[in-house]
C-alpha cells in the first residue's frame, strides 16, 4: 500500500539533548517548541530534574530555567540515564568538573556499550572517574578540577566530541579538539548560540571555560534520523508521496538524502528557513535505486541511517556496500548483526564482511520473526522492510520505538489510511 501525505515529526532528539543541557547551565529561562517526546530525551530530563534544574514540560513546550555553569545541586541517587547514550556521555562530561560525587547507570543495553573513549580524554583533563571493568557504567565521577589542553579526537563521535565541549566549560582556560572532529555539530552551533567564547575552525575546535551562556527561545526541527525510515518507504513503495514538514535539515545530517538521491531516489527540499538550525519540508515520490557503496568516510554523517538504508539497499540494482562501519557494533544493539540476521530471516542473501556487509539487489523479501535487540532503530526498519514483504511480520518488541519515535506506529497507520 503506498505511504501518502503529510506528517510532522518529533523533534530532533540530538538537539532535545543539547538544548535541555546548555540551557541548564544558562543565565535565564530558556524555551523550546517541538522538543523530542521519545524516552531518550525524558532521560536527560529526569536527570537534570535530579541535578536540581527546574524544567516545565507541556506536551513538548519545554521551560528550563538555567542555574548557571556552578548551580548543579548534588542529586540525591544515581542519574539513570536509561537507554540514553547520548544522556550518559554528556552527563559524564558536565560532571566531570563538578564539586560533588555523581553516579551514572543505564539499563542492560546501555550499560554494555563502551565509554573508556569519553573518560580517556575527560581524565587527561584532571577527571576523577571509576567505570565498571575499565570501560563502562556504572560510572563514578569524584569532584575534580578540570584543565585546558589539547586533545585528538580519534572515533568520529559527536557524543565524544560534545562530552569534551560540555567539561570544557568549566575549566580554567581554554580547551582545543582536534582530529576526527566531523561528526554532527549541534553542540557547537547551540554554544555559539548561546555566548560561549568558541572557536570553530576546519580542523580544530577550541572554547575557553568559565563564561556565562545566556537563555534562548529554539524551535527544534522534526528529526531526520526518525523521518529516514519514511524516506525509504516511500521511495520504495510504488505510488508513494509524502510531505515531511518542519524536518531538519543541519548540513551535518543530511548524507542520508545525498546517498538516496545518488541512487536515484525523488527527494525534494523545500521552503529553507536558515535558523541556527535550520529545517524545511522535504517532499518524497517513489523512484527505482541504483546500488551504491558506502566508506568509512561516509559513516560518521550515516551513523542513524544505516538500518533504514540497508532496507532501501535490498532493492536497489546492483551490489550495495557498507564498508568501515565498525561504531554500528557500539550502537543500542550491535546493528551490523541485527540488520543482517534479520534480512537473512526475511530471505535476503547479505554477504557479511568484518565491519560492513553487501547485497546484490533487488531480493525479494519474505516476511518473518524479527529480532528487534530492543534497539527502535532496528524495529522502525524492519516494520519498513515487513511494507514491502510478502507475508506477516512480526516484531519481538514494538515499543521500543518510544526511544525516539514514540508516535511511530500511529503515523504508519495514518499515512497508509
Ligand atoms: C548522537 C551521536 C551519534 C548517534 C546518536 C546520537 C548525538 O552517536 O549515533 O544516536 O546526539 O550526539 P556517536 O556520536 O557516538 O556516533
Amino acid at each position: 500500500m503506498p505511504l501518502r501525505g503529510k506528517l510532522q515529526l518529533p523533534g530532533d532528539k540530538s538537539i532535545s539533548h543539547r538544548a535541555l543541557v546548555l540551557a541548564a547551565l544558562a543565565e535565564g529561562t530558556s524555551c523550546f517548541k517541538n522538543l523530542s517526546s521519545g524516552l531518550d530525551v525524558r532521560s536527560t530530563l529526569h536527570c537534570l530534574r535530579s541535578l536540581g534544574v527546574e524544567i516545565k514540560l507541556h506536551q513538548t513546550l519545554a521551560h528550563v530555567k538555567g542555574v548557571g555553569l556552578w548551580g548543579l545541586k548534588s542529586p540525591t541517587r544515581a542519574l539513570d540515564c536509561g537507554n540514553s547514550g547520548t544522556t550518559l556521555r554528556f552527563l559524564a562530561g558536565l560532571l566531570s568538573h563538578s564539586s560533588f560525587q555523581s553516579t551514572l547507570i543505564g539499563d542492560e543495553s546501555l550499560s554494555k556499550r563502551p565509554m573508556r573513549r569519553v573518560a580517556d580524554p575527560l581524565r587527561a583533563m584532571g577527571a576523577n572517574w571509576e567505570l565498571r571493568d575499565e570501560n563502562f557504567a556504572p560510572i563514578l565521577i569524584k569532584p575534580s578540577r578540570l584543565q585546558g589542553t589539547s586533545l585528538r579526537l580519534d572515533i568520529p563521535s559527536a557524543q565524544v566530541k560534545s562530552a569534551l565541549l560540555l567539561a570544557s566549560l568549566g575549566i580554567e582556560g581554554q580547551n582545543r579538539l582536534f582530529g576526527q572532529l566531523q561528526s554532527r555539530d549541534h553542540t557547537e552551533r547551540l554554544l555559539a548560540h548561546l555566548g560561549a567564547k568558541i572557536k570553530i575552525e576546519s580542523d580544530q575546535i577550541s572554547l575557553e571555560g568559565g563564561h556565562r551562556l545566556e537563555a534562548q527561545t529554539l524551535f527544534i526541527p522534526g528529526d531526520l534520523s526518525s523521518a529516514s525510515f519514511w524516506i525509504t518507504a516511500a521511495t520504495l513503495i510504488p505510488g508513494s508521496e509524502l510531505l515531511l514538514e518542519d524536518v531538519s535539515l543541519n548540513p551535518s545530517r543530511l548524507h542520508f538524502i545525498h546517498t538516496l538521491r545518488k541512487m536515484g531516489a525523488w527527494i525534494e527540499i523545500l521552503e529553507q528557513s536558515s535558523a541556527i538550525e535550520p529545517f524545511g519540508t522535504i517532499r518524497i515520490r517513489s523512484a527505482q535505486l541504483q546500488a551504491c557503496s558506502i566508506g568509512p568516510e561516509d559513516i560518521p554523517a550515516l551513523i542513524d541511517e544505516i538500518p533504514a538504508l540497508a532496507m532501501a539497499f535490498t532493492q536497489a540494482h546492483g551490489l550495495s556496500e557498507v564498508t568501515g562501519a565498525a561504531e554500528l557494533r557500539y550502537k543500542e544493539s550491535n546493528r551490523l548483526q541485527a540488520i543482517a540476521l534479520n534480512l537473512e530471516s526475511m530471505g535476503v542473501r547479505v554477504d557479511r564482511s568484518e565491519n560492513g556487509f553487501r547485497i546484490q539487489g533487488p531480493q525479494p523479501l519474505q516476511g518473518s520473526r524479527i529480532q528487534t535487540f530492543g534497539d527502535h532503530r532496528i524495529a522502525m526498519a524492519f516494520t519498513i522492510a515487513s511494507l514491502i514483504a510478502k507475508g506477516p511480520t512480526y516484531l519481538d518488541n514494538t515499543r521500543c520505538v518510544a526511544v525516539s519515535y514514540p508516535q511511530f506506529f500511529e503515523d504508519l497507520e495514518q499515512l497508509t489510511s
